[in-house]
């Protein structure tokens, strides 16, 4: 019987993991741990929400009290860390609360984990799941590598590094069980429509500009949500104390091929004609520190740990599709109040 904590349950990756969990080990129990900010919905998991091995608990990572006394009531024997302030253009505006969350969240909880688990680290585990862009930006060749130096460039960035080396530091400085894994970008169902792919989706169907940063030159490795879910699993339960992965799905696009494969997935769907929603793409002025390229070595995780992604790029782009257009009242429930203030400040620098 294994109890675990699974932070940041009610966002776009977190309700993948959990529902993966939930289902996939009844005889584990789950525990959802989430502040509910304007990115956690509950609506993600209204399926397994029911489930005897499952419970939602709300609570601030950053308030300290809590996260210890959680710790001393549920006496966990593993963390799997993914909440997070987690857009970057919100760290342009807000880098303070990137820094509560992402770092102060994050130590609070290794605190908790040290204290609640001494005698036992070599039974317990502290997973923390990062991302790809730790690494900085790549120019036109080259992959980022498990060797490759930290080099963040944003404030969200910076706070996922920082936060990386310290989950280090508490396996090196206490001998605590931790685990890192750097993904890149993902896509696919329940993700907040603030991000490239559910924003342009919700866009283009509703026939309002697509907003594009620069000249859409800017390429990201994408990877299926439910594959880095299956990813998260499959090193929580082999990899070794210590040990860091990247995941990614070697499926480099520039922002604007990509708009428009989604342009003309849509334009069928939708019974248009052909090019007719390409016309809603909007360029908007760059990103302040905008990171031209990413792109993932996972060949790591393929050697060690058998793990590759199951579907292509256009596989996974197209159920994403059928997914918000079969999800309406989901969508309207999340683009209604705040995200509506937020996305007018954010782009209404045309
Ligand atoms: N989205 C990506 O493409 C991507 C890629 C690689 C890594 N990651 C990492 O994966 C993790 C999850 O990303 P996501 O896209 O699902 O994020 P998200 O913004 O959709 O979800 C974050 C969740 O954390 C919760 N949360 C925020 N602050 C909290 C706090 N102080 N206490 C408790 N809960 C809090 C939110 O309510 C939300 O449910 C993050 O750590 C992110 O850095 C994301």
């Amino acid at each position: 019987m294994q109890k675990i904590i699974i932070t940041g349950g009610a966002g776009f990756i977190g309700s993948h993991v959990v529902r993966r969990f939930v289902k996939t080990y009844p005889n584990y129990n789950i525990i959802n741990l989430d502040k509910l900010t304007y990115a956690g919905n509950l609506e993600n998991l209204r399926d397994i929400e029911n489930e005897p091995n499952y419970r939602f608990i709300k609570g601030d990572i950053v308030d300290l009290e809590f996260i210890n006394s959680l710790f001393d009531n549920e006496k966990p024997d593993a963390v799997i860390h993914l909440a997070a302030e987690s857009h970057v253009d919100r760290s342009i505006s807000s880098p303070l609360e990137f820094v509560m969350t992402n770092v102060v969240g994050t130590v609070n909880l290794l605190n908790a984990a040290r204290e609640s688990w001494k005698g036992r680290y070599d039974q317990t585990r502290f997973y923390h799941v990062s991302t790809d862009e730790v690494y900085g930006t790549l120019g036109e060749d080259g992959m980022f590598t498990e060797e490759t130096a930290y080099d963040p460039h944003s404030p969200y960035s910076a706070s996922k590094a920082s936060s990386d080396h310290f989950v280090r530091a508490y396996q090196d400085t206490y001998g605590m069980d931790v685990v890192i894994s750097n993904c890149s970008n993902n896509y696919g169902s329940f993700h907040f429509p603030e991000k490239l792919i559910p924003l342009a989706i919700n866009n283009i169907k509703q026939r309002k500009p697509v907003p594009v940063y620069g000249k859409g030159e800017n390429i990201r490795d994408w990877l299926w949500v439910e594959d880095h879910a299956r990813a998260i699993d499959v090193i929580f339960h082999n990899a070794k104390a210590g040990q860091t992965y990247n995941i990614g799905g070697h499926n480099e696009w520039k922002n604007i091929d990509l708009i428009n494969l989604l342009c003309t997935i849509l334009d069928k769907k939708l019974g248009r004609e052909a090019g007719e929603s390409a016309k809603l793409i909007t360029y908007v002025t760059d990103r302040a520190g905008h990171d031209l390229r990413y792109a993932i070595d996972a060949s790591k995780l393929k050697t060690e740990l058998g793990w590759v992604p199951s579907i292509t790029f256009e596989e996974g782009l197209e159920k994403t599709v059928d997914w918000y257009l079969a999800n309406e009242e989901w969508l309207a429930n999340v683009t209604s109040g705040n995200y509506q203030q937020y996305y007018k400040g954010q782009y209404n620098n045309r």
